[in-house]
């Protein structure tokens, strides 16, 4: 079904996609690949319908619940759910590894003292079949953990020429900082990997869902309908599923819709503007303001600096606002002063500046 809100699985649910799925399917028996696109644009999907495919076992570790500064415990509690949830393809060489016990349907890994397992050492194991593991969301990966994390993959990458990785992120700036590709120190430095970028629908892709996902399930819509939720939500499949299921639920009203994604994007905003002042106030408070400047046009340096300096009612330094700035770019929530989803402009034009 083409509305189904969780990430799709199969290639019938999917619409359209078939390019970025040749292109993954054509790269899978390479080490590495990287699927990147901003959030709710499908990469979940687009991963879930190859696996689906490919028919290779897979692990798929989803790295979305890792907090900051996650401890070991953590990253093994996701490993062992994600090969909890592959045992019946992998029971054979889960057995045989030292240091993991299989509990009925559960996987239980010894991250500690003398049997413990190490990252490296379960993709050698895992090497003893084909396999491919995903880490979806991958960024969330940076922390205390990285270069552990990191040698980790570079070993299997160098070693286990059966195990094929699958990094995603929507926080794209992020997910390369932490592979370290522009870093020479970086275990991962140097190596090739495949990209697949996942874009946007255009407008008539857009009108073309709706209305095949309408009609799949019946509902009758206005041409009118389709074309405002396509123009609205800019060709952001995530955003289009929701609004057509609001709309069948009932909500008759595209703008109360449209306010609810806004609520929804300006919730995660705050969040965001939290998380920094707990490291630093100035910064989040910052953050926020430069959000708001160029959610209201300011879209080159010089207006973004006007715009804050007013506000602030003082100089502020060109570093200072230059991190800021870099920062959001690296959450892919802007680039080249524009956003990128428009829900998030219309949210940031709301952010409160907050009064620390
Ligand atoms: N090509 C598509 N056809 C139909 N539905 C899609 C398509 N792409 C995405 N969706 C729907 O959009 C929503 C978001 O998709 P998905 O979770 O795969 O995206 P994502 O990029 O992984 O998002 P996030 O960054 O939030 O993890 C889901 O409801 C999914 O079913
Ligand atoms: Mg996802």
């Amino acid at each position: 079904m083409l509305f189904d809100e969780r990430p799709k699985v199969s290639r019938g649910d999917l619409y359209d996609r078939d390019e970025e799925l040749n292109d993954i399917l054509k790269n899978i028996n390479g080490p590495m690949v990287v699927v990147t696109g901003i959030r709710r644009i499908g990469k979940t999907s687009v991963i879930n319908v190859t696996l689906n495919e490919a028919d290779i076992p897979y692990v798929l570790i989803d790295c979305r619940s890792l907090r900051d500064n996650y401890g070991r415990s953590d990253l093994y509690r996701l490993i062992s759910n994600a090969l909890s949830s592959s045992l019946d393809k992998l029971i054979d060489v889960l057995r045989r590894i030292r240091g993991i016990s299989i509990m009925g349907n559960a996987v239980e890994i010894r991250w500690r003292g003398r049997e413990q397992v190490s990252l490296a050492e379960l993709f050698d194991r895992l090497n003893e079949r084909r396999v491919v593991v995903v880490f979806d969301e991958a960024q969330r990966l940076r922390g205390p953990l990285s270069s552990e994390v990191l040698n980790a993959l570079a070993h299997a990458y160098d070693f286990d020429r059966n195990v094929t990785f699958i990094l995603s992120g929507s926080e794209v700036g992020l997910l390369y900082e932490f592979m370290g590709v522009e870093d020479p120190n970086s275990p991962l430095f140097g190596r090739y990997f495949h990209e697949v970028r996942i874009g946007r629908f255009t407008r008539d892709e857009s009108v073309d869902f709706l209305r095949r996902g309408f009609k799949e399930l019946g509902v009758e819509v206005s041409t009118d309908v389709i074309e405002t939720i396509a123009d609205v939500f800019d060709g952001i499949p995530g955003w289009l599923v929701y609004a057509a299921n609001a709309y069948i639920r009932g909500v008759r009203d595209l703008s109360m819709i449209r306010e609810a994604t806004i609520r929804e994007v300006l919730n995660e905003l705050e969040r965001l503007i939290r998380a920094k002042a707990s490291y630093s106030t100035v910064n989040a408070r910052r953050t926020a303001l430069v959000l708001r400047c160029i959610a209201s046009g300011g879209n080159t340096w010089s207006k973004v600096v006007k715009c804050v300096e007013d506000s602030e009612g003082k100089t502020v330094s060109p570093t200072s606002l230059n991190n800021v700035i870099k920062t959001l770019e690296r959450l892919s929530i802007i680039e080249n002063y524009e956003f990128l989803d428009p829900m998030y402009r219309e949210a940031a034009m709301r952010l409160g500046i907050p009064n620390y």
